[in-house]
């Protein structure tokens, strides 16, 4: 029989001893590191735009407002243990003004130009000896036709910041395309680099994660399959990666983390080309697509290892929990099917019943990223069929092997 003294001796739990992060920026990232504070009974503040932001959507703690506010900034920071991010968008003098307040600002703004800025990021890798491609800064038409003389054509144009997605990248072919990008874009104050096209075999990235107190633990490498200049499809470990090659590429993603101070989770953007050199495309300081496959399969995802690192906990174990996990992107269609978002789900329940859905409660746009499936397997070609039928079934309500859902 419970009495009225068993009952008191009874701690409830208290919510506010626990520790509560702020998020800047309310997209997937965010609902996704929001799923991995729940479990660990912690809060995530997240500053969104907008009610309908796919973080703002699932959380109760919300502050409204612009990341480039810093009313917003210090609001969304008030009581918070740490302050991190879910884009690289935040001018770093704004998070030294946080700091300067006593804002626990992780990564520090010192660490994340190197995220923020491609160009920052190429002469500080090029101080380090660490390998990228040919690159300069273009500051008008002729430095960028000078730079496909010298390089060859097609090169590659990228905006300095605030690309993703492909946004923010073109390889001009001659001369005249290479005029009007640089003059539309310099006309819209768009800063911008030059660089050498890579002949690649393929993309990787090793994805890591660094507390402030300086521990760090790296995942298994992947292979990042690219459509149309964006991430569709990651396949972890990367297939076929030769073991000194996988530790070379783990190697230098934990030396940056540590020669740039990052904390939290870091992902290296590489290319492998066909020589076997790794070369170094970009660096994301947040969690990134490349890192969602562990979600499933690994023993620690990116998001609750984000919240481990930021908050400066022991690490958790990267380990797979299967020979081949496959992440593919489900994309918004060209026209979205007449199918409901939730009959394609029911659908995909009864034929994929290993399938891990991840959705983001976004509305579908012509390639956009609208969330994602996660398959475990022992068998690469198997898993990877799987994966992209899901995602691709999830996008058209077509499959992509001939079935009919009605009439098979
Ligand atoms: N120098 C290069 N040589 C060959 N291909 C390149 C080069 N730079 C970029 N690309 C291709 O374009 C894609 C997008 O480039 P990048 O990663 O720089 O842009 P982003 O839009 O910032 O990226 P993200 O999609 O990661 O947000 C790369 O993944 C790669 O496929
Ligand atoms: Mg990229």
């Amino acid at each position: 029989m419970t009495t009225l003294t068993n009952v008191s001796a009874v701690r409830s739990f208290d919510s506010s001893a626990m520790p509560t992060v702020t998020m800047i920026g309310g997209g997937q990232l965010a609902r996704m590191t929001h799923q991995a504070a729940i479990a660990l009974g912690q809060r995530l503040r997240v500053l969104a735009e907008r009610p309908d932001d796919p973080a703002a959507q699932v959380t109760p703690d919300v502050v409204y407002g612009s990341h480039g506010d810093l009313t917003a900034l210090r609001k969304a920071a008030v009581g918070s243990h740490a302050l991190t991010f879910d884009h690289e968008g935040v001018p770093t003098e704004l998070l030294e003004a946080l700091i300067a307040e006593g804002v626990n600002v992780q990564p520090p703004p010192s660490a994340l130009i190197f995220a923020q800025d491609k160009l920052a990021m190429r002469h500080k890798l090029g101080e380090l000896g660490i390998p990228i491609p040919a690159f300069a800064e273009v500051n008008s038409v002729t430095d960028a036709v000078a730079f496909g003389d010298a390089h060859g054509w097609p090169f590659v144009l990228k905006a300095v910041r605030g690309g993703y997605d492909g946004r923010g990248v073109w390889m001009p072919a001659d001369a005249a395309e290479t005029e009007r990008i640089v003059t539309d874009q310099l006309a819209h104050d768009v800063s911008l680099l030059a660089e050498a096209k890579v002949d690649l075999k393929r993309e990787l990235s090793a994805m890591v994660a660094r507390s402030p107190f300086g521990q760090a633990a790296a995942w298994p490498v992947v292979e990042t399959v690219q459509r149309n200049g964006q991430c569709a499809v990651v396949i972890a470990p990367a297939p076929d990666l030769p073991q000194d090659r996988a530790t070379e590429a783990s190697a230098l993603a934990l030396r940056l983390a540590s020669e740039l101070g990052v904390t939290g989770v870091m992902a290296v953007e590489l290319f492998e080309t066909h020589s076997g050199e790794l070369l170094v495309n970009e660096l994301a300081m947040r969690p990134h697509n490349s890192g969602h496959w562990g979600m499933d399969g690994a023993c620690t995802g990116q998001f609750e290892q984000h919240l481990r690192a930021v908050l400066d906990y022991p690490l958790g174990s990267t380990r797979p929990l299967a020979p081949v996990t496959v992440m593919a992107n489900i994309l918004g269609a060209a026209e979205a099917p007449e199918m409901s978002m939730d009959e394609r789900l029911h659908h995909l329940a009864a034929r994929l019943p290993e399938a891990k859905v991840h959705l983001y409660g976004k509305g579908e746009r012509v390639d956009r990223k609208i969330g994602h499936i996660n398959i475990l397997g022992d068998d690469l070609a198997e898993t990877r069929e799987k994966a992209e039928r899901a995602a691709h079934w999830m996008s058209h309500a077509i499959w992509t092997d001939g079935w009919d859902p009605h009439h098979d």
